[in-house]
């Protein structure tokens, strides 16, 4: 990723699911990474939106007595509404049922058509009238040519499809991990893929008959596009790049290839192999990764519906309330998925997180060293004479380093390691303070220089841990630049975290940002 444009994509979210946990997760992780490139310069693209066709909106329609239209609008807003509820910023938010992806995906698919990468085949298998379901013949036989659910023989049956020549692409495909063995992250997940296409790919029905609620193949309306690669084109229809006379086309075309691309491993062969193989059928680039981060369980509990015990965005508006959006940001974006193991949601962790990291390191440090400045520099910055111990810190090489490693860390997308670096910092400065002892060296007044040039390196320090944090934790960080008179960001994060940055004489007003919290 070495130019200044920064494309990064969510999975598009099923309308006929209820926002959770999981939606707002993968969306946060990807808003956090958005500012931090927006913070440092770079010319992003945030995308998200609803995936809203396919036989089961249809269905849920159905029982609902409503339109799939209708229910697909309303569920469609209650996913838009996490945007603002959880401050995300993400810049467009696609709706698989928008005139303007509907016309781009028929317009790809008649390009696959066209270069024959589509085409009509006949499929023919064991066929469960009553699920409306085929089975494999090994499954078949297994269940003795009888449905096991309605008791009835099953048919042999056979219906045209259209399909996507995938066994075509099986070499170039590899190839593909080979020379870019990022593509896909983390590795646990690669391995996975690999071992699948080890088995080796058939090309794969594209195209449904037996429902409406879709996108019509062009030429053949009786047959629907397959919701699955409906929802992939999103990534490209939103940037109008089937399209060409279109104003998408003309703003956006250019943040192709996507720089991240971020999934739930639960959707990782779409991800990682189907919608490369569209894309080389295409002649489009390749992303240069696709992020497949695992999932959240609850209490120790997976999350299912049966157990009805989803983080649902109603318990999420309580921790909000309870201890800001920013914690739970910190939260998601700390303690969360984001490598190949399920995290666990609880209301312990949650809170021993936000107590040890944010009220007792952040906020601690923060207002210790305001309340200092205030209390021996008249609130003004001191100076930095040079005169204090180091305490064995060279703080501008410390801080550097770590600004590289927060840096580093968020290019590949390891959001903990990058906030990590960021509370190394404040960690330090926490130590300094203990070690140096400024409030006792205040008592004697020949030490003011050394007490003055204490306190610039603990706020020069936190200055810069809070450049670092800003992209995870928007409101505290402004709340801190207002209070330290910092000033706006300048889009050059690496500049602004330069030692030595804080003007001697800014005006630096005590700061509480994060209140302590009882546990229930
Ligand atoms: N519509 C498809 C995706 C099409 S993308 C071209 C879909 N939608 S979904 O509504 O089911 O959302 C799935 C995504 O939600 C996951 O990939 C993940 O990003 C997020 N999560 C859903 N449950 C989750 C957890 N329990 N934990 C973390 N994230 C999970 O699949």
């Amino acid at each position: 990723m070495g130019t200044s444009t920064r494309y990064i994509t969510t999975p598009i979210y099923y309308v006929n699911d209820r926002p959770h946990i999981g939606h707002v997760y993968t969306t946060t992780i990807c808003d956090a990474w958005a500012r931090f490139q927006r913070l440092s310069g770079h010319d992003v693209f945030f995308l998200t939106g609803t995936d809203e066709h396919g036989q089961k909106v249809e269905q849920s329609a159905e029982a609902r007595g409503v339109s799939p239209q209708e229910l697909a609008d309303e569920n469609s807003e209650e996913f838009r509404r996490i945007m603002g509820m959880f401050n995300l910023t993400n810049d467009e938010f696609i709706r698989t049922t928008d005139p303007r992806h509907e016309q781009q995906v028929q317009s790809l698919v008649k390009r696959l058509m066209d270069s024959g990468d589509v085409y009509l085949g006949t499929f023919e298998g064991w066929y469960d009238a009553g699920q409306e379901e085929y089975y494999t013949d090994t499954k078949a036989n297994e269940v003795e040519f009888v449905s096991p659910i309605s008791g009835k023989p099953l048919e042999r049956a056979s219906e045209q499809n259209y399909y996507f020549k995938l066994s075509a692409y099986e070499d170039r495909l590899r190839k593909m991990f080979d020379d870019h063995p990022g593509i896909v992250r983390p590795d646990a997940r690669r391995n996975e893929v690999l071992g699948r296409l080890r088995e080796g790919l058939q090309d794969v029905p594209i195209s449904r008959t037996n429902f409406a609620w879709g996108i019509g193949v062009p030429g053949a309306d009786e047959h629907v596009i397959y919701v699955w690669i409906d929802a992939l084109f999103n990534y490209i229809t939103a940037l109008g790049l089937a399209d060409s006379e279109s104003q998408w086309h003309a703003q956006r075309a250019g943040y192709w290839p996507a720089g991240m691309q971020v999934i739930g491993k639960e959707i990782l062969w779409f991800h990682a192999v189907i919608w490369p193989a569209l894309l080389m059928a295409l002649e489009l680039p390749l992303p240069s990764c696709i992020y497949a981060h695992s999932f959240w369980i609850s209490e120790g509990q997976k999350m299912s519906k049966s157990l009805g015990n989803f983080i649902d965005l109603e318990e999420l508006q309580g921790y909000m309330e309870k201890y800001g959006s920013d914690a739970l940001r910190y939260f998601l974006c700390t303690q969360g998925p984001l490598g190949a193991t399920d995290a666990d949601f609880s209301r312990s962790q949650f809170h021993e997180t936000y107590t040890t990291d944010l009220v007792n390191t952040v906020g601690n440090c923060a207002s210790r060293t305001s309340a200092m400045i205030g209390k021996y520099c008249d609130g003004l910055c001191p100076a930095d004479t040079g005169e204090c111990a180091d305490g064995g810190v060279d703080w501008s090489d410390f801080t550097s380093a770590q600004v590289e490693a927060a840096i580093d860390s968020m290019e590949r997308f390891d959001l903990s390691g990058s906030i990590a670096a960021a509370m190394t910092i404040v960690r330090r400065v926490d130590a300094f303070i203990n070690e140096t002892a400024p409030f006792k060296l205040a008592k004697d007044p020949e030490m003011a220089a050394q007490v003055g040039d204490i306190l610039y390196r603990c706020a020069e320090a936190i200055r810069i841990a809070s450049c670092l944090l800003e992209a995870t934790m928007p409101e505290k960080i402004l709340e801190l630049r207002d209070a330290w008179n910092l000033g706006a960001p300048t889009g050059d994060l690496r500049g602004e975290c330069q030692w030595g940055r804080l003007a001697a004489g800014t005006a630096i007003e005590k700061v509480a940002l994060f209140p302590r919290v009882e546990s229930e």
